[in-house]
């Protein structure tokens, strides 16, 4: 079935109600926190591994946002973390059909231990591209929101990302070196010699180290972050305060809105898997269901010198140089 095409007036329209749902729906998160400081008890269940959990917040607010979805927008698709997770299969399902990629609960693990980090994330996706990103982060009130051709937001009114007057800075003509890092330790913990933890670990120990240690790959960020949200970490890029996010291993739903926005506000999205010559190798577009991401920036303005293109693509190039692969393959991406 072709993909329908939306007008830009249709798709402000879903911004609109997108925008709104994420509000309620981060509401229900600080309502369930409230319940708790006020002596309520929480269950938690383990998914795939002791760190992969659920609560009974992040039921229901998936329920509440997938039929506030139906009754507004039967005819499309929904794709949500909690439900995704009770079938057997990990495949890859998104298509050309609009379809709803939603996370109620990002940063659940910081939500069970109250630490702020915590949100709602919510994207529309149409031939495979996010084209709505809305993540509200309830206990801090930020929401980030994007439509394409509109812009990104930081609460509706500042614009992203945070410094663009008189005009967006350039990558460090050093990077890595003076950009912070975002990244994640994930969920996969198996303790395997040269498995995803440790070459995640090495790749952490390349980009922090000084510069020209490490045969060459030391390259002494700023300082190293990890939001434990995944979507949280896109949109810190997209405001700029992040430069580089490097990842492994989350889902779609974790990054469909974040994506929206940091691509909206000028940001550029690929692989973390470094090819075979980082330095000349194409920089392909990211693929949604591949699990591997490096979102580069924080938008970058020119320099003297050099396009802000230029300056994200040699910064991925620069990232590239310092990461291990990671395997986090699936069917049907
Ligand atoms: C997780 C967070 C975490 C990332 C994991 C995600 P959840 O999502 O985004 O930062 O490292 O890969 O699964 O379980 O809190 O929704
Ligand atoms: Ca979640």
């Amino acid at each position: 079935m072709a993909a329908p095409e939306f007008s830009q007036e249709q798709l402000d329209e879903i911004y609109a109600f997108a925008v709104d749902l994420g509000r309620k729906a981060g509401q229900l998160l600080l309502e369930s926190v409230e319940k708790r400081l006020d002596g309520g008890s929480q269950t938690i269940e383990e998914k795939d591994s002791a760190v992969d959990i659920v609560t009974q917040t992040d039921e229901d607010v998936e329920a509440f946002i997938k039929s506030s979805i139906h009754d507004r927008y039967p005819a499309h698709k929904f794709l949500g973390e909690e439900s995704y997770a009770k079938g057997q299969s990990r495949e890859y399902l998104i298509d050309e059909q609009p379809t709803w990629c939603i996370d109620p609960l990002d940063g659940t693990v910081n939500f069970t231990h109250i630490f702020p980090m915590f949100c709602v994330s919510i994207g529309f996706i149409v031939n495979h591209r996010p084209v709505i990103g809305v993540i509200y982060a309830p206990f801090q009130d930020q929401l980030f929101s994007s439509c394409v051709n509109r812009g990104a937001w930081l609460n509706e009114k500042r614009r992203l990302p945070l410094i663009h007057k008189p005009s967006i800075p350039p990558m460090p003509p050093t990077a890595p070196g003076k950009c912070i890092l975002s990244c994640e330790w994930g969920k996969d913990r198996r303790d395997i010699p040269d498995g995803n933890m440790y070459r995640k670990i090495e790749s952490f120990l390349n980009l922090a180290a000084e510069t020209g240690s490490r045969g060459g790959k030391g390259g002494m960020v700023h300082g190293v972050r990890s939001l434990g949200s995944a979507t949280l970490d896109l949109a810190y890029t997209a405001m700029g305060s992040f430069d580089i996010w490097w990842e492994g291993g989350c889902w779609e739903w974790d990054v469909a809105a974040g994506i929206a926005i940091l691509l909206e506000a000028g940001g550029l999205v690929t692989t973390a898997n470094p090819p075979e010559d980082p330095e000349t190798a194409p920089i392909e577009e990211y693929k949604l269901g591949s699990r591997l991401y490096l979102g580069i920036s924080r938008p970058a303005g020119p320099s003297e010198t050099e396009t802000g293109r230029q300056s994200q693509e040699r910064t991925v190039r620069e990232v590239w140089k310092r990461v291990r692969q990671l395997d986090f393959s699936r069917p049907g991406a």
